[in-house]
């Protein structure tokens, strides 16, 4: 596809692509192309913010001394989160909501063996989190949902008062994402992308070596979520249920918050610097059906009707308001270890991991990467230190999913500002429609919105 296709051109192929994939798919169809292709008309256009609307950066929590979470969403992730939750002190889980009775019913039994009251329940069809959202005893509303419900749960959790959190990622279009914008700045309440990935712990340690000038000037930064998920793409249950439909509507990258969140934190983006502009591009897509013809025997299978067209690889080179460069990479599609790349080059100095290693200008042992262990007496993150040994024993994902709910709920206890907001959630979440943007424009330069409207600076 050339870059002078003009705009009736590609809402045209848009329409053609959504009705062949609506037909093809087996799964639901959305109408996730068609909206973006309209937004790429002025993707960095931002809407004019409402008179009463106020922005949310730097706005603290208010104080609160218990927490009242209610989750949407009781499926593994869901659950994952509840059990650490249930570990921190301060923290009562009021409501939960599933489409799925049993999910749910799994999930009150967690609270009642951690020796909590039963949840209320809401497990009456898709809509239900309508009801949960307004209840009054609910501080805040996380959601664990398939991608396609994030916005809803999101949407309806800040009309109802309530802050609110998702998963990866908050939203599939720009134009939702900017729905969430607008719906914080009206509600004055937070909107999160509650990213695991920030509180990892080699990425809070290279954090604080970025911000106390071990590698120097950060020029260049390179996030993925590289990983085999074809097993658990193809099951009869769980994500196998949702998440390969999502193969079979984009083209592009699927997933960017899990190594983009961690880069924008050295980089300090939406506090200094942010995203300007994008270029994508994405190989042919082969894995999947691979996969389907060496595991899926029976013809009449409904996933035989479907066509995936997520290319396996997809590269995005992002360029920020100061020059800086980040790669961003996805691929869930081919046999390959777990990488998320999370490497950061500097004007003194490199660290790249997966394996973990680092370089620093006159090192003692000449031009050669060394383990990280010496950095760990000096930079490892005070969180870690302090609640490390806790997250290490809960375990979900090597101690970070711990670290993210006991620094959300530490946040809220003590009235702070919380480290991500919802112009960072928007901002990370943006390259899922951008990079099937430029794809679909031959990789042609896809602008990124403001989500903070002109305030990134400070
Ligand atoms: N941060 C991480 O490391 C991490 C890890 C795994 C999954 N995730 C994310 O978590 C989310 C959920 O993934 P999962 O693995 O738990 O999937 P899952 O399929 O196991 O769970 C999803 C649950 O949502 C329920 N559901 C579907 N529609 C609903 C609706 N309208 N209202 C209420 N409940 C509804 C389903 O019944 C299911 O129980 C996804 O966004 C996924 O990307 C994040």
């Amino acid at each position: 596809m050339t870059e002078s296709l003009n705009r009736r051109d590609l809402l045209k192929q848009a329409l053609v692509t959504g009705a062949g994939i609506a037909a093809a798919n087996a799964l639901t169809p959305m109408p996730a192309v068609a909206e973006n292709i309209t937004a790429a008309t002025a993707p960095d256009a931002a809407p004019p913010r409402a008179a009463f609307a106020k922005s949310m950066k730097g706005v603290p929590f208010a104080r609160h001394e218990v927490v009242r979470l209610a989750v949407v969403g009781t499926g593994l992730r869901g659950r994952g989160q509840i059990s650490e939750f249930l570990a921190i002190e301060g923290v009562r889980i009021v409501a939960v909501a599933d489409t799925v009775p049993e999910k749910a019913a799994r999930a009150v039994k967690m609270c009642t063996d951690a020796g909590q009251p039963a949840p209320a329940v809401y497990t009456n069809g898709e809509r239900d989190f309508e009801r949960l959202v307004e209840r009054d005893d609910i501080d805040y509303v996380y959601t664990a949902t398939p991608w396609e419900w994030h916005v809803p749960v999101l949407l309806a959790a800040l009309r109802a008062g309530k802050h609110c959190g998702a998963e990866c990622p908050i939203g599939t279009t720009l134009k939702d994402l900017w729905e969430l914008v607008d719906a914080s700045e009206k509600a004055q309440r937070h909107c999160q992308q509650l990213e695991n990935c920030n509180y990892g712990y080699n990425e809070m340690l290279v954090n604080r070596l970025v911000h106390d000038g071990v590698l120097g000037e950060v020029l260049y930064g390179s996030a993925a979520y590289l990983h085999d998920l074809r097993e658990i793409l193809f099951e009869n249950r769980d994500e196998g249920l949702w998440r390969r439909g999502w193969h079979t509507r984009m083209n592009g990258n699927l997933y960017p918050t899990h190594g983009l969140g961690p880069v924008a934190g050295y980089m300090d983006l939406n506090r200094g610097d942010r995203m300007t502009y994008m270029v994508s591009m994405s190989t042919p897509e082969r894995g999947l059906t691979l996969h389907r013809e060496a595991t899926v025997t029976d013809r009449n299978d409904p996933k035989w009707q479907e066509r995936y067209v997520t290319g396996d690889l997809n590269s995005s080179l992002i360029m920020t308001a100061k020059g800086r460069n980040i790669l961003l990479q996805h691929d869930v599609s081919n046999p390959r270890p777990y990488s998320r790349l999370n490497g950061v080059q500097g004007t003194k100095g490199v660290f790249e991991d997966y394996p973990a290693r680092i370089y620093v200008d006159g090192q003692a042992g000449g031009e050669r990467f060394t383990g990280i262990d010496e950095w760990k007496k000096t930079h490892e993150h005070p969180l870690w230190t302090r609640v490390g040994e806790l997250a290490r024993t809960k375990g979900g994902h090597g101690g970070m999913d711990f670290i993210l709910a006991y620094r959300l709920i530490e946040t809220m206890r003590e009235g702070l500002v919380p480290d991500i907001d919802v112009y960072d959630s928007a901002s990370w979440s943006a390259p899922m429609p951008l990079s099937q943007m430029s794809v679909a424009r031959g990789s042609a330069p896809m602008r990124f919105p403001d989500f903070t409207r002109g305030n990134w600076s400070a």
